[in-house]
């Protein structure tokens, strides 16, 4: 019958506890693999140069610049010491053309400089020359906090003359190029590290960021001593070995708080697992098409089963290999069909409503270019329930292997910890959080860990990096 062909399709979707419980072992191998390894590894461990969650006294206004989720965001924040923990925010959303994601990076780099200096005017802030805290939410591979080499584009940017220099004197050229108004950009973050700050703020046992949007990944408090791939054990920054004495105050400085830089923020990058081949037996065939049809093959294989970016075109594959077998849309292949990025984080997540009667699914297809009866709009909601949902569990899988990382390294029976949460996937989706959280809980027993989302994205969190930057220097 058509219902137990559709069920047939889908079974390769679900996933067993024992694969679960697999995912999780190969995360944290993963994980254990990357802190480890100089060369390249599937997930990347990118040290942040963050040691610390904020304390709360941070203070002061700053700029945040935040690029690669939806859009690009420009943000004042404002720190205010007497008024506990006061903070105010103003900000600014610019869209990024695909002509300009996908251009040379000059032509990126200039769109940038135009955004903030039509955010600076727009604030009338032009002449402040502000400590600017920069979003970069790509791999990028740090020696220190305003320094990061992009490793290489996801989700679909690929500009070119990018990969391999340091996005901060990317932006800083581009901003002298423009020459209308100077900024001090003191850190560049990656969403991750900007949304676990911006958390912590809030809670302090938020020692976590995730992101599920996009793109998808995670940041955590690593123990120094863990990081075995830079030199960072011994207590220093590799920028500062060596230094000649001139720089000296600088050293001492760093090693009296030696003793507080027992733990740094690592960027996983965790979207990397399976690049190495480790998924291949989850891996659908319709995940193979999207991975093919993507700007980066054999990339990103766990982000490619689990971001918004792609849950949309898996469940595009699965229709259209229903429809080719006449099991859907009456066997027409339509040209919306054939179409890539239709089925976007939005529209998933108002298919999988709950709320939402099967009348409304269809007027959500109509409203893509798709013609549907009523059988067709059950099938629909079942292909996005089954793509979506093993996205959550995947997600869980993973984060177990990191709260259980944590709790070993404290060598503890139970840990409690809050991850902070971004991204439309995390914060639209009807199911999406609620899988992932049980997944974690039945994945990772001893830890009781609390999702919290961000409430402003990762600039606050971003400028609060900032902050402790800039008070560095003053000292
Ligand atoms: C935003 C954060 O709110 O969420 C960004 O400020 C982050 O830094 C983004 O990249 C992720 O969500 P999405 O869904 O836009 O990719
Ligand atoms: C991609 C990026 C990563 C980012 C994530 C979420 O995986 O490589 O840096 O954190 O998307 O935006």
């Amino acid at each position: 019958s058509r219902k137990r062909q559709v069920d047939e399709t889908l079974s390769s979707f679900k996933l067993s506890q024992e694969q679960l419980q697999l995912v999780k072992a190969r995360m944290r191998a993963g994980l254990e693999a990357g802190l480890k390894s100089k060369g390249p590894s599937a997930i990347k461990m990118l040290p942040s140069f963050v040691y610390h969650t904020p304390d709360g006294t941070e203070n002061g206004k700053y700029l945040a610049l935040d690029l690669g989720g939806t859009n690009f965001r420009a943000m004042l924040v404002n720190f205010k010491k007497s008024l506990q923990q006061n903070v105010r925010l103003y900000h600014k959303i610019y869209t990024i053309p695909l002509e300009i994601m996908q251009g040379t990076g000059e032509e990126l780099f200039d769109h940038l400089a135009q955004c903030i200096g039509d955010f600076l005017d727009y604030m009338g802030m032009k002449n402040a020359r502000l400590p600017a805290g920069f979003t970069f939410s790509f791999p990028c591979e740090q020696t220190a906090i305003d320094t990061g080499t992009l490793v290489s584009w996801t989700k679909g940017f690929k500009a070119t003359n990018c990969e391999g220099h340091d996005v901060v004197s990317m932006l800083r050229e581009a901003i002298k190029r423009r020459n209308e108004f100077e900024l001090d950009i003191a850190a560049v973050v990656n969403d991750t590290v900007g949304t676990m700050m911006s958390c912590a703020y809030e809670d302090p046992q938020c020692e976590i960021g995730l992101i599920a949007g996009t793109g998808t990944n995670v940041c955590y408090m690593e123990e120094v001593k863990n990081i075995e791939k830079t030199e960072l054990q011994k207590g220093k920054p590799e920028k500062f070995k060596g230094t000649p004495d001139g720089e000296q105050d600088e050293v001492e400085e760093l090693s009296q708080g030696a003793a507080e830089m027992l733990k740094m923020c690592v960027n996983t990058e965790w979207g990397g697992l399976g690049d190495d081949g480790s998924l291949d037996d989850i891996i659908t065939p319709y995940d193979t098409e999207v991975d093919q049809n993507s700007v980066n093959p054999g990339k990103q294989r766990f982000e490619k089963l689990t971001s918004g970016m792609y849950l949309g075109e898996i469940v595009r594959q699965v229709l259209l290999d229903l429809t080719r077998g006449g099991l859907l849309f009456r066997g027409h292949v339509t040209e919306t069909l054939k179409t890539p990025g239709i089925f976007q984080t939005k529209y998933l997540s108002q298919i999988e409503s709950d709320r939402l009667a099967l009348l409304q699914v269809r007027s959500i297809l109509q409203q893509l270019g798709l013609n549907s009866n009523c059988d067709d709009s059950i099938i629909v909601k079942e292909v996005c329930g089954a793509v979506s949902r093993r996205a959550a569990q995947l997600c869980g899988a993973g984060m177990a292997a990191v709260v259980d990382k944590i709790r070993e390294n404290r060598g503890l029976d139970h840990l409690n910890i809050t991850v902070g949460v971004d991204g439309a996937l995390y914060k639209l989706h009807p199911h999406f959080s609620g899988v992932l959280q049980k997944t974690t809980k039945a994945l990772a027993p001893r830890c009781d860990v609390t999702f919290l989302p961000s409430e402003e994205g990762s600039g606050k969190g971003a400028a609060l990096i900032t902050a402790v930057a800039r008070k560095k220097k003053e000292i």
